[in-house]
């Protein structure tokens, strides 16, 4: 049912007709406006997280603009709100430490305005969960638009992938397989059109999770930044968020444990990214939704992995988007969707992928040639992770799935780049590496760091991977035998603070088994003889973020932001 301008949550801004009202009105003329732009029209804010220092937003100026064509062509009066960029590649140590400042950004943004609707623009990876859970605790309609994947790199014959062809390159640079100009000629050529990494790391993998939740306008999340198709797409979603408004569309009508289910499925048909465990568990707790760590291991053994995408695959981003994009794959997997979840534009998921055909099926895969019978990930658990940890088993080797070796331990960040490649470094290939320090309270932020470089004596003896495990994250454009998220952290007190080197650890992917082979009175001592690492910040952000994070088996959200948003309060 429509509902009526005078119960737009704007109105209370614009249409009354006391001292308060003609302020925001003055105000509004102030900056060019009058009656017939923001009278009985829903007010629509644009959450922007374009910034000079984003790479993968440098399109965003425009793709406003065009969202806010929409919302004018729809009968709405657009207006854009800045929100913290995010930036991947520059935002030091991680951006992992902000996803949840941007959260509690969206959020405000939109409590604290005069605001009845929302266009989230983002993509760069954490733009993704951090705009999604603060406007959902909100909970205001909204729209999603995906910043879309960059362009194919190039080095020469070669097609270059976001991260992967770095890791690749710079181990071969390591050895002195390629040259300083080889390596100068892949700097200029890896990232080269605006938009994110076009590899299925994590940005690909959590906006077409966005898709696959009902967030975003149907087949959005494949559209390359830029073609044309990604400005029109921004427009289609300024007009669809007018009516949403009217409609009342809010995000507790789509954001359901069945919308959750098929996000989760998403990610494992896509061999997607680690690091979407994290992000869908702290969305759904926003959403009141309990995700718990066995549902992903749960839906990863029935769904097949059909995106031949890098770094499981040899494709890149506009590849998949040529074959079909997510509509296609998901047709291929209507049977282990929940096709009655409602989207965004009005219509069921199965609505939405009804009809959409496969264009090159080397790219999206049948089911009976399938990348791999089974999803990307595995959650693991066992006496070194009581809490769980997370492996993608397609980037990892078969050989090392079921693996026992001494761990070489380094405790922290530093101690692992002073002597990963020191010769007289006591390893083998059937070593365990082990790095600790680096989760949410570690990191701080739980960089990504958990795919250890393979020491450069190994490397040399041809050694291309080996077993590794941390309490980080891993970029979802790495590869090899990493085991990730290691709950609890070793900061907070979890067994991997208890590890020396020479420890015996197995790790048993078919089984779901990580352990650490010390007998139990051993441990004890060493608990007895463990201190907590330095006190964390007492001022500031770092402060709020070491006290409230929660674990990577929680989602890393702060524990005071879990949950639906209070009821709104009264607004004068
Ligand atoms: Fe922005 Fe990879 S750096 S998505």
């Amino acid at each position: 049912m429509r509902r009526a301008p005078e119960e737009l949550r704007s109105h209370r801004w614009f249409g009354a007709r006391d001292l308060r009202s003609f302020g925001h009105r003055s105000r509004a003329q102030q900056m060019g406006f009058d009656a017939q732009d923001y009278t009985g029209r829903p007010v629509i804010g644009v959450l922007n997280t374009w910034s000079d220092l984003n790479p993968c937003h440098t399109h965003f100026r425009d793709r406003a603009e065009e969202v806010k064509r929409g919302v004018w062509q729809a009968g709405g009066f657009p207006v854009e709100l800045p929100a913290m960029s995010l930036s991947e590649p520059f935002q030091k140590p991680t951006t992992m430490l902000y996803r949840n400042m941007l959260a509690m950004e969206a959020e405000e943004l939109l409590r604290s305005h005069p605001v009845d609707g929302a266009v989230l623009m983002g993509g760069c990876d954490k733009t993704t969960p951090g705009l999604v859970m603060g406007a959902t605790s909100m909970g205001l309609p909204f729209v999603f638009l995906p910043a879309g994947p960059m362009l194919p790199g190039r080095w020469g014959s070669e097609v270059l992938g976001s991260g992967s062809d770095t890791w690749k390159y710079w181990d071969r640079k390591r050895t002195g397989a390629i040259s300083e100009e080889d390596w100068n000629a892949i700097e200029g050529g890896i990232a080269r059109s605006p938009g994110h990494c076009m590899t299925m790391g994590t940005a690909s993998t959590m906006t077409a999770a966005a898709e696959a939740l009902g967030l975003t306008l149907p087949g959005a999340s494949s559209v390359p930044a830029a073609f044309s198709g990604h400005a029109r797409m921004a427009v289609a979603s300024g007009r669809r968020i007018v009516d949403m408004v009217w409609e009342d569309l809010r995000p507790e009508q789509v954001l359901t444990s069945a919308a959750f289910t098929n996000a989760v499925t998403t990610v494992m048909a896509l061999g997607g990214s680690t690091n979407a465990v994290v992000h869908l568990v702290a969305m759904a707790g926003r959403a009141g939704v309990d995700l718990p760590l066995d549902a992903f291991d749960a839906v990863a053994r029935r769904t097949p992995v059909l995106a031949n995408i890098r770094p499981s695959g040899a494709y890149l981003m506009a590849d998949f988007h040529d074959a079909g994009g997510l509509r296609a794959l998901l047709a291929q997997l209507s049977d282990l969707l929940e096709l009655d979840a409602h989207t965004v534009n009005g219509a069921t998921l199965g609505e939405n992928i009804a009809g959409a055909t496969v264009h090159d099926d080397d790219i999206i895969r049948p089911r009976d040639r399938a990348l791999s019978p089974e999803g990307a990930l595995a959650v693991l658990r066992g006496s070194l992770a009581p809490n769980g940890c997370v492996i993608k088993t397609t980037a990892a080797s078969p050989h090392l799935l079921k693996h026992t070796g001494p761990a070489l331990v380094f405790d922290d960040y530093d101690d692992l780049a002073a002597r990963i490649d020191a010769d007289d470094l006591d390893v083998d290939e059937n070593s365990v590496l082990v790095l600790r320090g680096a989760g949410p309270i570690g990191g701080p932020g739980m960089p990504e760091w958990g795919q250890l470089p393979i020491p450069k004596k190994l490397l040399q003896r041809g050694v291309t991977d080996m077993v590794r495990i941390s309490d980080a994250r891993m970029s979802g454009t790495s590869y090899g035998t990493c085991v990730l998220h290691v709950a609890p952290e070793s900061a907070a007190g979890g067994p991997l603070a208890l590890v020396r080197d020479g420890d015996l650890i197995e790790l048993d992917v078919p089984e779901r088994r990580l352990d650490l082979q010390v007998p139990a009175d051993e441990l004890a001592r060493r608990r007895d003889a463990w201190r907590p690492p330095a006190p964390p910040p007492a001022r500031g952000y770092g402060a709020l973020f070491a006290r409230h994070v929660t674990q990577a088996d929680k989602g890393c959200d702060f524990d005071f932001l879990a949950g639906a948003g209070a009821p709104e309060p009264a607004i004068h």
